[in-house]
């Protein structure tokens, strides 16, 4: 229907354009040229005759006149001939010369006389010789050889002008059907902003544009990074931003986090419960987020005392000091823990994201048991949403299947995963037994977010290389079942300010503290290592390095210790018992070897630290070393910047954490060159105030910018325009169906 009206309407235009313009317009010209033609013929026939013409005038000679006059008339246009003389009298005359056409005064325009059998242009010529003027000649033409030149004329024209609407009707539809659908929805996808993200998945650009669509498309996201960077750099980065970023953005809308970890657990002892922040990175992430946001964060009620305070759903109000948010904790069984968080998850997918050489292992029960727990995880947060649409914030490796499994049970929702550990090359990648299942779980997502662009190149290319899916590669975003998934990188950072470094004392302050709690002498250098005890952070290789140092500079001999927090961690799994085991071992050798009997070289402190203590001790510490053998970003190197406000202290970081990208002003390791890890060292305890200011300087100026309520805003902005975006289409969908 629509492609119909598209012909008929340009034909009908056409023809009413030569009905009632071009052949009015055509007729006018061709009897404006004719009459011009004969005027001409005329006064070159009268030329012509003159002489012979006035020699027999003035013999007055009728039947040579006459006979003349017949003569010049047996061509088919001149139609009669006449003389009048200067008087006005019509004298000699053809046969057929019509009545109706008289003398006129000489030189007077020709004028047409329209007559039964046709039309006739009359005109008259003066005739003249020495003696003066002798009368006028009067030739009268035909015109119905111009009529039927003219006729053909206008047929010519009609058929030529109906053509031209044939073509012009035909041409219009085929470029609506052709370039309207691709050119226009594609330019218009691109003035909307929607190829930047991700290319519209109905969209292909037609071949001839395709090289200006990927330039436009580039330069449009080019300045849409600009001007994203320019608006972020406007923001203040604070709880209230992000609050505002809520109302304006998703104004109204629901936020749901969903992380294996808790952000507080309930811990029985044997007269009270007290409320524990455990060691981890999302969750020292993600808290003050939940705090400026409310929403409800779904965890793991992992505590042993988690049952007893909450309510008939597993609710609780957190923080506790100040609720904020709802926790809604989901319990799992031994068996359900054992394969879906030690098993599947921290033998299997941990070891297998960090190359740190560590054999991962796959087994079918833990993987029936991830399945499970994640589905689990899922109907939670479909019990616990109050809308059809929420923005759910699904965080890390526990949950690969759960962004698809939320899919299916709230279409409309905007999931947004972070994976907050590295991705794989995807060799590394491929010996998973059910690398497409959690490929395909993930790609339920609408955005994933890594650390690195590297990761998230690691992600594309493994996806590119086995699923069936369309990837972009320079908009970053994979096509998968007729769904678009973004890919992008968001660098996670901490608070800022940080609310643990603001209820610190003073540094002096710390540093005695933190001495006499270790036995140490006021003068005496301290360098610091703060993880869980997880074989990826690279504890073994730093303790190697303290060893180096103390054998090739053997003035820090009694004068330096390396004070070692190690948060127990995963502590079922038997290769994190073999590598505590291990720690223990290494640190007692090295004591052996430099130590007396008062003085520890290396201090281990094996035991879960809250927060405030742990900055005391970064504020204490003359260095801080993080040497990870593979980490997504590492907060703790943030966080030890985040704590020296007295501008002093230096960062060792390894090469191989994400952190590494943004704080070029540490002194980056690599943490397997032990020589170089133990030189890192004795130039940090060497390293003058104006240096240690400088580099500490531009790192704090970092973090303040790029702090942890940016790296949700860029999310949650990110997440508000999809939703936008595809409210958006959706309308439009429902418009073109409409017509
Ligand atoms: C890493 C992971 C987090 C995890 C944390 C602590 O940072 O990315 O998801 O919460 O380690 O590990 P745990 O197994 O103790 O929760």
């Amino acid at each position: 229907m629509k492609y119909s009206l598209r012909f008929i309407i340009p034909l009908a235009v056409a023809l009413t354009l030569i009905a009632y313009a071009v052949i009015p317009l055509v007729d006018r010209l061709t009897l404006k040229w004719f009459n011009r033609d004969l005027d001409i013929r005329g006064r070159l026939v009268a030329t012509t005759l003159e002489d012979s013409l006035a020699a027999l005038i003035r013999l007055h000679s009728r039947p040579k006149i006459v006979a003349l006059f017949n003569r010049i008339t047996q061509g088919e246009r001149l139609f009669a001939v006449g003389f009048c003389d200067p008087a006005g009298k019509l004298i000699y005359k053809t046969v057929n010369y019509p009545a109706l056409a008289r003398c006129k005064p000489a030189n007077t325009p020709s004028y047409v006389l329209e007559l039964p059998e046709g039309a006739l242009h009359i005109a008259a010529y003066e005739i003249k010789d020495q003696a003066g003027v002798l009368g006028q000649l009067v030739l009268v033409h035909s015109m119905n050889f111009m009529l039927h030149r003219s006729e053909d004329s206008r047929r010519y024209i009609f058929y030529l002008f109906a053509g031209l609407g044939v073509i012009v009707s035909l041409i219009t539809v085929i470029i609506a059907q052709v370039s309207w659908r691709g050119w226009v929805s594609g330019l218009r996808a691109l003035s909307k902003g929607e190829g930047l993200i991700r290319p519209i998945a109905h969209f292909t650009s037609p071949p001839e544009l395709k090289p200006i669509v990927k330039d436009l498309r580039a330069l449009i996201r080019d300045i849409e990074t600009d001007r994203k960077a320019r608006d972020e750099d406007r923001i203040a980065w604070a709880p209230n931003a992000l609050k505002e970023i809520l109302r304006r953005e998703l104004s109204g809308e629901e936020v749901l986090v969903i992380s294996n970890r808790e952000p507080y657990i309930h811990t029985r002892h044997e007269q009270h419960i007290d409320v524990q922040l455990p060691a981890s990175g999302v969750v020292t992430a993600l808290e003050p987020i939940m705090r400026a946001c409310s929403g409800t964060w779904i965890a793991h009620g992992g505590g042993n005392a988690d049952r007893d305070v909450v309510d008939k759903h597993g609710r609780i109000q957190v923080p506790p000091e100040q609720p904020a948010y709802t926790l809604r904790r989901v319990w799992l069984s031994k068996q359900e823990e054992d394969g879906y968080y030690y098993g599947f998850s921290n033998e299997g997918l941990w070891p297998l994201c960090h190359i740190a050489h560590v054999r991962p292992i796959f087994r079918s029960n833990d993987w029936h048991q991830y399945v499970a727990v994640n589905r689990k995880f899922a109907e939670a947060v479909a019990a616990e949403a109050k809308t059809d649409d929420p923005v759910v914030l699904v965080q890390d490796y526990h949950f690969a299947l759960v962004p698809k499994m939320i899919r299916e049970r709230l279409p409309q929702a905007t999931i947004i995963t972070f994976w907050h550990i590295p991705w794989p090359n995807r060799e590394a990648f491929g010996i998973c037994p059910w690398r497409e299942e959690l490929l395909d779980g993930l790609l339920g997502s609408s955005i994933i977010g890594f650390h690195t662009r590297f990761h998230c190149n690691n992600f594309v290319d493994t996806v590119d290389r086995l699923l069936e899916c369309r990837v972009d590669h320079d908009a970053s975003t994979i096509s998968y079942q007729g769904k678009l998934t973004a890919v992008n990188h968001y660098p996670i950072s901490i608070e800022w300010p940080s609310r643990w470094a603001q209820q610190q004392k003073p540094v002096v302050e710390c540093r005695a503290e933190i001495r006499t709690l270790n036995g140490l002498s006021p003068g005496h250098r301290i360098g610091l290592g703060v993880d869980r005890l997880d074989y990826t952070k690279g504890i073994l290789e730093r303790l190697h390095a303290v060893e180096r140092l103390l054998e090739t500079e053997s003035r820090w001999v009694g004068k330096f210790s390396f004070i070692q927090i190690g948060a127990p961690t995963r502590s079922s799994i038997e290769h994190y018992q073999h590598f505590e085991t291990q720690v223990r071992a290494l640190a007692q050798h090295i004591n052996h070897r430099f130590g007396r009997d008062d003085y520890q070289p290396v201090i281990l402190k094996i035991e879960h630290h809250g927060p405030a203590s742990v900055y005391a001790y970064y504020r204490a510490a003359d260095f801080c070393c993080v040497s990870s053998l593979h980490d997504g970003m590492n907060l703790v190197a943030k966080e030890f910047v985040a704590a020296r406000d007295d501008e002093s202290g230096v960062l060792i970081l390894s090469q191989f954490t994400g952190a590494a990208r943004e704080l070029p002003e540490a002194l980056i390791i690599n943490p397997y060159n032990v020589e170089q890890c133990a030189a890192a060292m004795n130039l940090a305890l060497d390293m003058g105030e104006m240096e240690q200011r400088d580099r500490m300087r531009g790192m704090r100026g970092l973090i303040s910018e790029f702090n942890i309520y940016r790296w949700a805003g860029r999310m949650l902005i990110d997440a508000a325009r999809m939703r936008q975006h595809n409210r958006l289409k959706q309308r439009l969908r429902e418009g073109s169906d409409a017509s």
